[in-house]
């Protein structure tokens, strides 16, 4: 199957607990097109992890809808891969055999996913590493390995939950390229979050900008950088203007605030 478009259409979603309710999402209306890779930013309990576990059909909205293409999203899908900030390998198998865990969950034949394990766990620098079990990998090690869990069984949706949120600085802007080859090479439709402006913009096609809660979108920048958009695209005009753009953004609903260091140094 190709890649598929999302559609979310006047999406709201609310918790209650306790009597005591939180207004999570409103109004969310975005089309992210097939192949398409969409990052969203948006300050720390605005409504990320809540959106994409909407996308991922791992919870339903309390009004509107969600589609992949013509289809209604009740339930989480085969064919969604999906990573979280953390990496949540399974303690008892190797690198390579959690990548397949994705296989045997789905009942598909495991040999014939082997070669693509392997060359997903290369491709992200992890070729020495098959036969290791999570606590011989680093942190960021293991991260890597979940990324190649969640694209083995080639997914036409990939959901990313601040997926780099637990590497070191250097690993994180080597994953990033990593990711964008690989998204490059397979064209699925992705939905990144994150906290970091720069990897938003450094990922995406679209950079979707939420506020604070109840979690509403904002702005969405298209970001005209050309690709592989490797170490040097941080020196691009393009990158530059559209990081201060959506610093700005931050800057004018306080999310930001630039006078704090001048306040507290009285
Ligand atoms: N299962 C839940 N039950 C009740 N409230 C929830 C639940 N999940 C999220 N919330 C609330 O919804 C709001 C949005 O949470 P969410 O985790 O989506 O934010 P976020 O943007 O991902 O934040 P962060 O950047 O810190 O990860 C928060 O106020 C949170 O307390
Ligand atoms: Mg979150």
């Amino acid at each position: 199957m190709g890649a598929q478009t999302i559609r979310l259409l006047g999406v709201e979603k609310h918790f209650a607990r306790a009597g005591k309710r939180t207004h999570a999402l409103t109004d969310i209306n975005l089309t992210i097109d097939a192949g398409e890779f969409v990052a969203v930013v948006g300050p720390s309990g605005c409504g990320k992890s809540t959106l994409l576990r909407l996308v991922a059909g791992l919870m339903p909205a309390s009004a509107g809808t969600v589609h992949y293409d013509d289809e209604l999203v009740s339930e989480p899908r085969k064919n969604t891969g999906i990573v979280f900030q953390k990496a949540n390998l399974v303690q008892w198998r190797n690198a390579i055999d959690n990548v397949l865990l994705q296989i045997d969950l789905r009942s598909l034949d495991v040999s014939e996913y082997r070669a693509r394990a392997e060359s997903l766990l290369s491709s992200l620098g992890l070729s020495d590493f098959l036969d290791r079990y999570p606590h011989e990998l680093s942190g960021g090690m293991q991260q890597r390995a979940s990324i190649a869990r969640a694209l083995v069984h080639r997914p036409d949706v990939l959901l990313m939950d601040e997926p780099f949120g637990a590497l070191d600085a250097l690993t994180r802007e080597q994953v990033r390229v990593d990711l964008e080859a690989l998204w490059l090479r397979d064209r699925m439709t992705v939905m990144f979050i994150t906290h970091s402006i720069d990897e938003a913009v450094l990922l995406a096609d679209r950079v979707v900008v939420m506020s604070a809660r109840p979690g509403r979108i904002d702005r969405v920048l298209k970001v005209d950088l050309p690709r592989p958009r490797a170490l040097g695209a941080r020196k691009a005009p393009a990158f530059i203007e559209l990081v201060d753009t959506i610093t700005q953004e931050f800057l004018a609903r306080g999310v930001l605030d630039d006078h704090r260091t001048q306040r507290l140094l009285g």
